[in-house]
């Protein structure tokens, strides 16, 4: 099911300030990044608070690895002029929102998101018994809802979180989205569209309502996307009334399951800082050098003269993602004939990877000298995310009964 209302292309993603990004992120999440600022309107956001809930004891890591961290989006082509980047913290409006929600979300719903138990054991030498991290996945929410957005980008750890999302947007929209003469105002809003749409939206309600017709309710809601002479309020109510509930005020997103890439990290595992296996986007090229040379092989091949097998050496996990079908075919040739050494293998792997990154350590190297770009990239993007997380955040108040005038 596609998203209800207003914003269909919206897409919003956050990334912790927790360290220097690397391969892994680089393949996991920023190429998705880049494909996606062409194909919609995107805010990309450092989740600085989110940060602090497992690191609030050390908090010097976060304020060393915001700007680093807009600095390797930056150096990986996220573009500023397509996409909207922003730091979390600097949007206050996400707390006001957060606590908003916090008031009616069912605190059995928090305490049954895997992560939250997960976490704790994970990370036993953390104390987090906190408040703040068991509201890590409302912020979350607060997060997406406060842009209406329609895409949540997301690696599979994180689709519960989307999940809880929608359920509280549910929530909220069955308690505050209830009107007294609702039916009255939302009839009364189709007349505003004309008499033509009025009467092919009601047809369509009509086919959606009593023949669960989606391919109706998908019609319909792509003709209230077109309507430019209706009110926000008038809209949310016609979006409603097609399902036969109140207004939707928060639109329950979508997660867009990011394609897994299982970046292998120096060791054969997943890339991850905390095995220490991993490349950072800034590594130095002699070192990328020397981290990939001393990778271990497969233990059969002791000497050069021992045949080897790929299917048992991490060097071979990097050939899948950076070596072409061609390659991949002399290696492996090679490799069980003992006809090529492992360091004529890894070289391949080496060059692959300098090549990679060479193109960000020089767009990086400009933002670091030049860090009042970076700063005004993020000026501009946290006004333009507060212009919208503002609105919204108006229309959340008014229906909670707290917009005195
Ligand atoms: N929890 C996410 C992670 O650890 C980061 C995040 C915070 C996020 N808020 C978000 C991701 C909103 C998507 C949307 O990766
Ligand atoms: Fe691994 Fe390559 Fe050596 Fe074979 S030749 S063991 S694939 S590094």
């Amino acid at each position: 099911m596609s998203s209800i209302l207003g914003h269909q292309d919206r897409v919003l993603s956050g990334m912790r300030p927790t360290g220097q990004l690397h391969l892994g992120h680089y393949h996991g999440v920023l190429k998705n990044w880049l494909k996606l600022q062409h194909e919609y309107e995107c805010l990309f956001f450092v989740a600085d608070w989110h940060a602090l809930t497992t690191h609030y004891e050390d908090p010097t890591v976060i304020a060393d690895s915001v700007w680093d961290m807009v600095i390797d989006w930056l150096a990986a082509g996220v573009n500023p002029s397509s996409a909207t980047l922003f730091i979390q913290s600097r949007v206050p409006e996400h707390a006001e929102l957060h606590l908003l929600l916090s008031m009616m979300t069912p605190l059995s719903w928090l305490e049954r998101v895997p992560s939250y138990k997960d976490q704790q054991l994970k990370l036993k030498e953390k104390d987090l018994a906190t408040y703040g991290f068991l509201g890590y996945p409302l912020l979350q929410s607060a997060d997406i809802l406060i842009y209406k957005a329609s895409q949540v980008p997301v690696g599979e750890d994180q689709v519960a979180h989307v999940e809880l999302t929608r359920e509280v947007a549910r929530r909220f929209n069955h308690l505050y989205g209830r009107e007294k003469d609702f039916k009255e105002k939302a009839e009364t809003a189709a007349k505003k569209m004309g008499k033509k749409n009025a009467k092919l939206y009601r047809e369509l309600r009509r086919r959606y309502q009593e023949e669960g017709d989606h391919e109706a309710i998908e019609t319909a809601r792509a003709l209230l996307e077109e309507q430019q002479n209706i009110t926000l309020s008038d809209r949310e109510r016609l979006f409603g009334y097609l399902e036969g509930i109140g207004k939707i005020i928060l639109p329950e997103p979508e997660a867009l399951l990011t394609p897994t890439s299982k970046m292998p990290g120096l060791d054969g595992q997943k890339m991850s800082k905390s095995y220490g296996n991993t490349i950072s986007l800034r590594e130095d090229p002699g070192l990328i050098d020397q981290k990939i040379r001393t990778m271990p092989t497969d233990t059969a091949r002791v000497r050069r003269t021992d045949p080897g097998d790929p299917a048992n050496c991490p060097v071979w996990e990097l050939h899948k993602v950076y070596s072409d079908d061609a390659i991949r075919a002399e290696i492996e040739e090679g490799c069980k004939t003992a006809g090529i050494g492992c360091i004529d293998c890894k070289k391949f792997i080496i060059d692959a990877v300098v090549e990679e990154l060479a193109p960000m350590h020089d767009r990086a190297q400009e933002f670091i000298e030049h860090p009042d770009m970076v700063r005004s990239i993020i000026n501009e993007g946290s006004d333009k995310a507060r212009d919208i997380a503002r609105l919204t955040l108006e229309e959340v108040r008014q229906v909670m009964g707290l917009s005195y005038k």
